[in-house]
């Protein structure tokens, strides 16, 4: 059985391309597969980041993934943080990752550049998105060209694991469209399309209101020329709109193409921006329904962490076994199973108020 897992950060702005990329693929792919699908917020501490607003992104997050069409009985919809085998994992696979391969990341480089300081984690994060797919016996991952080589390294990391301790883990391979897995910035098509670049005319976001989607469409940056056709060396800029509008409308390219070959961009452009409308707008619409039900989307997320990490824990077990380290008390394991209900977890303030006592 295929068994599919991915995840999206929630930092930023989902935008278009993260829609042709990765969540269009996960949609279909939850009719053919075992699927995992999960909000990384683990992901988005690696870089600066604004605590006060973490937990609303990862909500949002978790509504957009149901609002492009995820059903939570269908697939395990879940937040990363909220099983902590991946981060157990993690330090588990850091042992047997290695400084030079990581230092070789090149979203590593990028996201690094520039800045006078970075954090470990930012430097260990391919090896937490490694965890996050081999705790889950993953066969397929689904994502955006970009997450292409991090994807090596999870299949380099389980294989030089089951090598050294024994068969743990499934060597898992990318799945990455062949038509919109790369989609660029509206403003510089030389750029992808990104959550975070500064300039907002980039991107269009999943929850831009229609008029905003019209006007960035509008402003695009095209090619030289004026015939709409399909070759992203040639004509990057068209070709990028023409992908989108392949997603957003679920037509072939091709067609598309044909259909707007000579008709120039003014009318090609129009027509994308009402095909991005259409497609946004009932995604928009569901999605601020879930938002407006806070416990109604706790109950379903909970619900997956519970089902992700019945997944997750033999395989885990597994690993621990494997490197040699002493079996976990039972006791342990209902103490941890309690805090992670939130149980057995005393406040800061009642523990600063019991160490002031003492
Ligand atoms: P991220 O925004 O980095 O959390 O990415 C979430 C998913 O969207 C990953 O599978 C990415 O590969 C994919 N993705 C991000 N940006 C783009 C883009 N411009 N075009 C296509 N896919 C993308
Ligand atoms: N690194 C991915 C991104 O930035 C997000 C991610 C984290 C992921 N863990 C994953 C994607 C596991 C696929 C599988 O887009």
């Amino acid at each position: 059985m295929m068994r599919v897992f991915s995840g999206i950060q929630p930092t930023g702005t989902l935008h278009v391309g993260n829609y042709s990329g990765a969540l269009r693929q996960f949609v279909r792919l939850q009719h053919e597969a075992e699927c995992v699908f999960c909000v990384v917020d683990l992901h988005a501490l690696t870089l600066p980041h604004d605590p006060s607003r973490l937990a609303h992104d990862s909500r949002s997050v978790a509504a957009l993934y149901l609002a492009c069409g995820i059903d939570p009985e269908r697939a395990v919809l879940f937040i990363q943080s909220h099983v902590p085998a991946h981060s157990e994992l993690a330090w588990l696979l850091n042992c047997t990752a290695q400084t030079g391969e990581l230092g070789r990341m090149t979203q590593y480089k990028d996201k690094g550049r520039g800045r006078q300081s970075v954090s470990v984690g930012l430097f260990d994060y391919p090896v937490l998105m490694a965890a996050d797919i081999l705790l889950y016996g993953t066969t397929h991952v689904p994502v955006g060209d970009d997450q292409r080589q991090h994807v090596e390294l999870t299949r380099d990391l389980a294989e030089r694991f089951n090598r050294r301790y024994g068969e743990v883990f499934v060597v898992p391979q990318a799945m990455i469209p062949p038509v919109g897995a790369r989609i660029m910035a509206l403003d510089n098509p030389a750029a992808k399309m990104s959550k975070s670049a500064d300039s907002d005319a980039g991107r269009i976001a999943l929850l831009d209101p229609p008029d905003r989607i019209r006007q960035k469409v509008m402003r695009a940056v095209t090619d030289s020329g004026t015939e709409v056709r399909y070759d992203p060396a040639e004509k990057p800029a068209v070709s990028s709109l023409l992908a989108l509008f392949a997603a957003l409308s679920d037509e072939p390219v091709e067609a598309i193409a044909a259909r707007y070959r000579t008709a120039g961009y003014g009318a090609f452009k129009r027509a994308l921006a009402e095909a991005a409308v259409e497609r946004l707008a009932p995604i928009r619409e569901r999605h601020d329904a879930l938002m407006a039900d806070p416990a109604g989307l706790d109950r379903i997320l909970r619900r997956g962490a519970e089902r992700a990490e019945a997944l997750a824990l033999p395989r885990l077990r597994a690993a621990r076994d494997r490197l040699g380290l002493m079996p976990r008390p039972a006791a342990t394991a209902e103490r941890l199973a309690a805090a992670q209900s939130g149980e057995a977890a005393p406040s800061a303030a009642a523990q600063g108020a019991a160490a002031r006592r003492t």
